[in-house]
């Protein structure tokens, strides 16, 4: 069976720790365990969680701590898994195995796009059209459910764009879905990063044939404990713990014990809390830079998350201003070309401020000297 390798985390995992300015990164910086702690009024010692095999679900209380944030969910509705990446993994496996055949949003987060094509399987697209402002092309999307696809995959809030759903188009794809009897696998590791007050929805609670896969890694900015869900039916949750008996076995235990104490009622909102300011004040840092740019560059604002899909109006592929960036200015960016739309860059905004606003000043004078154009 061919390999293809999954080209955004290949460039991430190869250069972000090798480079003065990470814009690559879609979540705001991380916490440290100090500070995770220091959130925390009581149970942060650490010091007496056993290091042997963790309840391999994920602990009762912790599911029950994720299932307390899903109207109607049950420590049985959820499994836990490493990040956001194992749920995704068994709920593409699970379903894949169902129908071969996927209707994929397009932009998106590429994993389970890539092991559609590793596995044999069938990834039939519907895409979000950048000039409506990333909304879903809908005809698309029921062509896709026609041609067979068993399964639905969104990412919500969109991860490479941010911006989400409305709450019209969700209700549109769960009907679509619906009459063609397919499942909807939804990705929602942006919720709870949301740019303005109100809360992204979720698919759960919308719809009985719907898996929602979230992790600690971009709204609770703790990417670093590996730790994700899913949250669907009990009976299909039931085989999804014992595919992870063939992935990974347990989430750590330690990792079990933080995620514990971030999703604790006390600690919880004082994080979110912490990733919403961190992305409103970022968000209009970057939203100045493009305004200054007379023209060069352009988006649509992110709803939720530290990433944003920024055209640039010059003539230089995007992998080759990638590499170009990376090996001339040290400056890590994510191409356009990974997520199939060239002449567009998807820039992290979540760094510290001071190096964020360095990171764009390298950025804006590296387009100066690469393709001769002045911003700012
Ligand atoms: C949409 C989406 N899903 C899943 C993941 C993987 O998340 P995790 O770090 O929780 O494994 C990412 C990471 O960037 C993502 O953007």
């Amino acid at each position: 069976m061919a390999f293809t390798p999954f080209e955004m985390e290949r460039w991430q995992s190869t250069f972000e720790h090798r480079v003065d300015y990470n814009l690559s990164e879609s979540g705001v910086h991380p916490l440290t365990v100090g500070a995770l702690l220091s959130y925390a009024r009581h149970g942060t010692d650490l010091s007496g969680v056993r290091l042997g095999y963790s309840q391999s679900n994920g602990t009762d209380e912790l599911r029950q701590r994720i299932a307390s944030l899903y109207p109607g969910a049950t420590d049985r509705s959820v499994v836990v898994t490493i990040g956001g990446a194992e749920a995704n993994f068994v709920g593409f496996w699970e379903l894949a195995g169902q129908s071969g055949k996927a209707a994929v949003m397009l932009p998106n987060y590429m994993q389970v796009p890539g092991l559609l094509r590793n596995f044999d399987g069938g990834a039939i697209p519907f895409h979000l059209r950048e000039k409506t402002g990333w909304r879903p092309d809908l005809n698309q999307l029921e062509a896709a459910l026609k041609a067979g696809a068993g399964f639905v995959l969104v990412t919500n809030p969109n991860n490479p764009t941010g911006v989400a759903l409305t709450l019209a188009e969700m209700d549109d794809i769960v009907s679509l879905a619906d009459r063609h009897g397919a499942w909807i696998l939804s990705d929602e590791v942006y919720r709870g990063a949301e740019v303005a007050d109100a809360p992204v929805p979720s698919f759960w609670g919308r719809y009985d044939r719907v898996l929602v896969t979230n992790s600690l890694s971009k709204a609770y900015a703790l990417p670093g404990v590996r730790l994700g869900w899913v949250v669907g039916p009990d009976d299909v949750v039931e085989r999804l713990w014992a595919r992870t008996d063939y992935t990974t076995i347990a989430p750590p235990s330690v990792s079990d014990a933080l995620a514990r104490i971030a999703l604790s009622p006390d600690v919880r909102p004082r994080i979110l809390e912490r990733t919403r300011g961190i992305i409103r004040h970022n968000l209009g840092i970057l939203a100045d830079w493009v305004a200054s740019s007379g023209g060069l560059f352009s988006y649509t604002p992110p709803d939720a998350g530290a990433i944003a899909m920024v055209r640039y109006r010059a003539d230089i592929g995007s992998g080759e201003l990638a590499e170009r960036l990376r090996v001339e200015q040290s400056v890590l960016i994510v191409p356009g070309i990974h997520f199939g739309i060239d002449h567009t860059m998807r820039l992290g905004f979540g760094p510290p401020e001071a190096e964020l606003v360095a990171g764009l000043e390298r950025l804006g004078a590296a387009f100066e000297a690469l393709v001769g154009v002045a911003t700012g």
